[in-house]
């Protein structure tokens, strides 16, 4: 497993060096760790609980508290469906039915190719636009299985070696 480069290191100190307590540069730093893998590692849980002077226990913790961020590998590509009610009585079903016939994968899975995975998520605020799904900081609103289809056709024609992109949480911001 990775800690942080010293590119990521200095991202988090400049992000920390914007608030009055450091401490409170948590959540941006470890989006800085999931944007450099994929996920947060052990080691970059160290390595943010030194930079940020708190204990790697209380990192973990605000870590496995978000299920925004991730553990362990995940897929490049990360759909988050909406199975809440508007958008189960839209076709939330048909587009999870038609992700797992497309990608061969359950929710949560990822495909053997490292690429894909989805999950099923609770109300994404979009309710007026089902079904919804959300990809990065994108929301696809009203989906249908032929944009869907067509989505994922295009990321597969993608160059393997693309760097890996972890999921972003609108508003929270980890620019330098
Ligand atoms: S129910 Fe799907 S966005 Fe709200």
């Amino acid at each position: 497993m990775a800690s942080l480069t010293e590119s990521s290191r200095q991202r988090v100190e400049r992000i920390a060096s914007r608030y009055p307590e450091r401490r409170s540069a948590l959540l941006p730093a470890l989006y800085v760790a999931q944007e450099q893998d994929g996920y947060v590692t052990d080691e970059a849980i160290d390595d943010i609980a030194g930079i940020l002077g708190i204990s790697p226990a209380e990192v973990k913790g605000v870590a496995s508290f978000y299920t925004m961020y991730y553990n362990h590998p995940v897929g490049r590509y990360i759909f988050q469906v909406c199975g809440t009610l508007s958008c189960a009585l839209c076709g939330a079903e048909e587009v999870i039915r038609f992700l797992e016939r497309k990608l061969g994968v359950r929710a949560g899975q990822t495909t053997p190719d490292g690429r894909f995975m989805f999950e099923v998520v609770e109300c994404l605020g979009a309710c007026g636009s089902a079904p919804v799904m959300l990809f990065g900081d994108r929301y696809y609103e009203k989906l249908t299985l032929e944009q869907l289809d067509q989505l994922i056709d295009e990321l597969r024609s993608r160059p393997a070696e693309e760097p890996q992109r972890a999921p972003q949480l609108t508003g929270v911001d980890t620019q330098d």
